[in-house]
């Protein structure tokens, strides 16, 4: 049996070039970084960062930063010439089905439900915080604790909204849910979000961040800034799951600060949308790694400036009990006097930004399955499209579900870091993969190829290791059941009825091919 069959690229080509044609090779370096932007920025920076700084990092959160962005920039520029070689719209999975043979494109798409559909979870939690907060706002209303938490929750503070809930449990995060069904209707309808309201929400996200570094500048006490990292001794909080002890191995010093990382690398994941474009860029040799790496220098600058306002506004250990939500807004609140506009501001908008980002990870997790599904990988289901609007509907009803439980039942802090270990798993695997492609097959076409590929590759793979190594063994322990699951579904299914294996030749990657219409 062979493993590692590849998908021939001649097969691959073919498929793709009616669709091909559509595309023009419009985009300059600046449109890929603007791509990349708007990709990037969403509950990560929002969200992410203050239990990051609240749980292990402190205000040394910036560090954790520097270390997410480093393994990003390695893992990019593999992630670049892996795009280069093939030269056709996909993602990793597609193209390490042509590199890298059909089992490690099974075990990356199947990585990949952790990256888009629990991302689309994870961001949807965020988005219901900040939606309780407009409304309570606005309007002097919430949706009660109870209906907007998941029931591993309990609220733990005695101030703000929720303080006369406090000691109860979650059942079910409902707006989180309501998010996710609105969006699922829009993509089912095929509604292309327009370039103009891209363009739009990516200008006010940056607006936002800058606002926030430009307006709390001039609030940071710099004693919340020392010590810099959490101390051994920084003593205990009682939060909802109990006690938070900083004396614990992950929750202080260095090893805090790279836990750090590898929670707020989730701010960072979206970059490879840039690599995603390979097609449409005007020169892509010479703007692809451009594009990726200069959006991730800008994020990366933007999330410093950010964290270190975040954290010289309030203390960290304020970010586990009444910061815990919309920790921006609280901060702004609590920190910056006359400033209640700003919060406001960034309440609303973050919703729409919040938004754009969840709308992406539905449709990219979609797109996905829809090419494995075409690769006769899984089931048909996945490749079905609506009879009017030609949109992969069933799969987008089945990922609804799917997210849902996930959004309306667990707490971010889970989903995030699950997706954080998946998507770091394939990075990994991608830095691997470029390596021993450079050795096995020296002669492969690459227009771009990752320079000192001899210290890249092994050093972003390594990096992104270190950040898996601290998630700890609950979080190894989740994505190995998760691998395993894959693993029973591609022994049992998939290795049977593989389209490559059977010598079909299928028309894939065109995602209006009337044969899958219903
Ligand atoms: N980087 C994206 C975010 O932070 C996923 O929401």
């Amino acid at each position: 049996m062979k493993l590692f069959i590849k998908k021939p690229i001649a097969q691959l080509m073919a498929a793709s070039a009616e669709s091909e044609k559509t595309l023009k090779r419009t985009l300059g370096v600046g449109s890929l970084i603007a791509l990349g932007i708007g990709a990037i920025i969403g509950a990560g920076i929002f969200v992410r960062t203050a239990a990051a700084a609240g749980e292990h990092a402190g205000p040394a959160v910036t560090i954790s930063f520097l270390i997410a962005a480093a393994g990003c920039a390695l893992a990019g520029l593999c992630y670049a010439e892996f795009a280069s070689m093939i030269p056709i719209a996909g993602s990793a999975y597609t193209y390490s089905y042509a590199t890298m043979g059909e089992f490690i494109a099974w075990i990356i798409g199947w990585d990949l439900v952790l990256e888009y559909a629990l991302g689309a979870a994870t961001v949807s939690i965020g988005w219901s915080q900040y939606f309780n907060e407009f409304l309570h706002t606005f309007f002097n209303v919430h949706i009660p604790f109870v209906w907007s938490h998941s029931p591993l929750e309990i609220s733990n503070t005695t101030t703000g909204m929720y303080a006369a809930e406090f000691g109860q449990h979650g059942f079910v995060n409902l707006p989180a849910i309501f998010i996710l069904l609105m969006l699922t209707l829009l993509l089912i309808r095929g509604t292309a979000e327009s370039a103009i309201v891209n363009n739009v929400i990516v200008v006010v996200k940056v607006a936002i961040v800058l606002m926030i570094i430009g307006f709390g500048w001039h609030f940071i006490n710099p004693a919340l800034h020392t010590p810099y990292m959490i101390p051994a001794d920084a003593g205990t909080i009682k939060v909802s799951a109990g006690t938070v002890d900083y004396a614990d191995t992950f929750n202080h010093g260095w090893l805090g600060v790279l836990r750090g990382a590898s929670v707020v690398f989730f701010a960072f994941i979206g970059f490879d949308a840039v690599s995603t474009a390979a097609q449409e860029a005007k020169n892509p040799q010479r703007d692809m790694p451009k594009g990726i790496l200069i959006s991730l220098a800008i994020c990366t600058g933007l999330y410093i400036l950010f964290s270190h306002v975040l954290t010289g506004l309030v203390s960290y250990k304020e970010f586990l009990i009444q910061g815990k939500e919309a920790s921006v807004s609280y901060a702004i609140k609590a920190a910056m006097p006359g400033y209640g506009w700003l919060a406001s501001f960034v309440t609303v908008s973050i919703l729409a930004g919040f938004s754009s980002v969840i709308l992406v990870m539905l449709m990219g997790q979609t797109r996905v399955f829809y090419t494995m599904s075409v690769d006769g990988l899984i089931p048909k289901v996945f490749s079905k499209l609506h009879p009017k609007h030609r949109t992969p509907y069933k799969s987008q009803w089945l990922f609804f579900v799917f997210v849902s439980l996930f959004a309306g039942f667990i707490p971010d802090k889970y989903v995030g870091d699950m997706v954080s270990i998946g998507t770091l798993f394939a990075f990994v695997l991608v830095c691997l993969g470029i390596f021993i492609l450079r050795r096995t097959d020296p002669n492969l076409v690459r227009p771009f190829k990752t320079p000192w590929y001899m210290v890249v590759c092994p050093l972003g793979a390594a990096i992104c290791l270190c950040m898996i190594a601290s998630e700890g063994w609950e979080n190894w322990a989740r994505l190995i059941v998760w691998l395993l699951i894959g693993f029973v579904i591609y022994f049992t299914y998939s290795i049977k009825r593989s389209h490559v294996r059977r010598g079909v030749v299928e028309p894939a990657n065109d995602p209006i091919n009337p044969k899958y219409v219903e």
